[in-house]
């Protein structure tokens, strides 16, 4: 496929590919980045004339090679009309909730799952001859009775009704969506392709927080507790580099986790206090919790396809400041606390 892109380059004929909920944090990154390389994008929002999409249009390449569609994922003819025209389809608009989720079927379950299905739908009525869907590891995670000392892979897979449990709607509903799309594309004989980012952290395209920047601006500003659990934390770059790798190679089949780097929550604040000494962040300075659901997790898969992360995590950490920083976010930070994203409960309750 990487061929073809060049080979349609030089006749003139650019690869079309759509990106859906493209004003997203990470999907800007990955529209960003296929203009870069060459492809012309059609990029799906909600509202197109929202000044918080207008970041695409200033991309380089958008005016000769991005076009925006109006589609909510719900709206099954809008999301035909975006994909009509195009080879691949990138799919990554999902409600990513910041506060408890009181409506889990309309906040999240519906948008997901349903929405993952219209997308698909579109793309086998369309001719799609690949289907990229972003999962995350909120879909391999959560597994009570996975072996305590075998790291996490592909087999491993979020359990639906702990999550329901704990009312955690976002994990259930990345579970049943990613399962939705794997299960549709061997049916239906869609080329269908999941990758599963865990924390994805770095500069910022649109100049709002996302629910993990909210994550890493809670530990900054402090200065209350938080448990010694690990964190797993991946560069928006890199996992742009995934999808798009995964995109490109023929040989890439089923689940693909994306989480290069592994790191309690106290040597993240310090890690942080190195470089920024002067900003409260959150007290952790307690024992590693040792029965954590959150364990090391494998992307052999996903490297022996042939991606290497160029970031290290102090890079994409210093990055993520230095973005704040010039956004004017970190102004207030003394004594003044800002919430934990609800998805991350686990990180406070006992
Ligand atoms: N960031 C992470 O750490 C992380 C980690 C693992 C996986 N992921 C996954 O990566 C994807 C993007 O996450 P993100 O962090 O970039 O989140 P984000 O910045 O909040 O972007 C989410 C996008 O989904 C769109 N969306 C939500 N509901 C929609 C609907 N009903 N119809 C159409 N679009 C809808 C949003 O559109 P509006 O702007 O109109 O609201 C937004 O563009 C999600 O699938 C998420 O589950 C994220």
């Amino acid at each position: 496929m990487a061929g073809r892109t060049e080979e349609a380059r030089r006749s003139g004929e650019r690869e079309t590919v759509c990106v859906t909920g493209a004003g997203g944090y990470i999907a800007s990154w990955l529209v960003k980045l296929l203009l870069s390389r060459g492809y012309a994008v059609h990029a799906t929002v909600r509202d197109p004339r929202d000044p918080k999409n207008a970041h695409l249009g200033q991309l380089e390449w958008a005016a000769e090679n991005l076009r925006l569609f109006k589609a909510d994922v719900l709206d099954s003819d809008a999301l035909a009309a975006a994909v009509s025209g195009c080879r691949g389809v990138f799919h990554v608009a999902c409600p990513v909730p910041t506060d408890r989720v009181l409506d889990p079927e309309s906040e999240v379950l519906a948008p997901a799952v349903q929405g993952t299905l219209n997308i698909l739908q579109a793309c086998s009525a369309n001719n799609i001859q690949k289907v990229v869907v972003v999962s995350s590891t909120a879909a391999v995670h959560f597994d009570p009775n996975w072996p305590p000392h075998r790291p996490k892979d592909e087999d491993c897979w979020s359990d639906i009704n702990f999550c329901k449990k704990n009312e955690d709607w976002y994990m259930v509903a990345k579970v049943i969506a990613e399962k939705t799309a794997l299960e549709y594309g061997e049916r239906n004989g869609l080329n269908v392709v999941t990758v599963c980012p865990t924390m994805a952290l770095g500069p910022l395209l649109r100049p709002m927080l996302n629910v993990s920047h909210e994550f890493l601006m809670y530990i900054i500003k402090g200065p209350t507790m938080m448990k010694n659990i690990p964190w797993h934390i991946v560069d928006v770059r890199d996992v742009v580099d995934a999808l798009l790798m995964v995109y490109k190679k023929e040989e890439s089949t089923g689940r693909y986790i994306c989480a290069p780097n592994c790191i309690s929550a106290k040597d993240l604040v310090n890690m942080l206090k190195r470089d920024y000494p002067n900003y409260n962040y959150v007290n952790c300075d307690n024992d590693m919790v040792l029965n954590s659901i959150v364990t090391p997790l494998m992307s052999e898969k996903l490297k022996n396809l042939g991606w290497k992360p160029m970031k290290t995590l102090e890079e994409t950490l210093l990055d993520s400041v230095e973005c704040y920083k010039k956004m004017g976010l970190l102004k207030d930070a003394e004594g003044c606390p800002c919430r934990l994203p609800h998805l991350f409960h686990m990180a406070i309750e006992k």
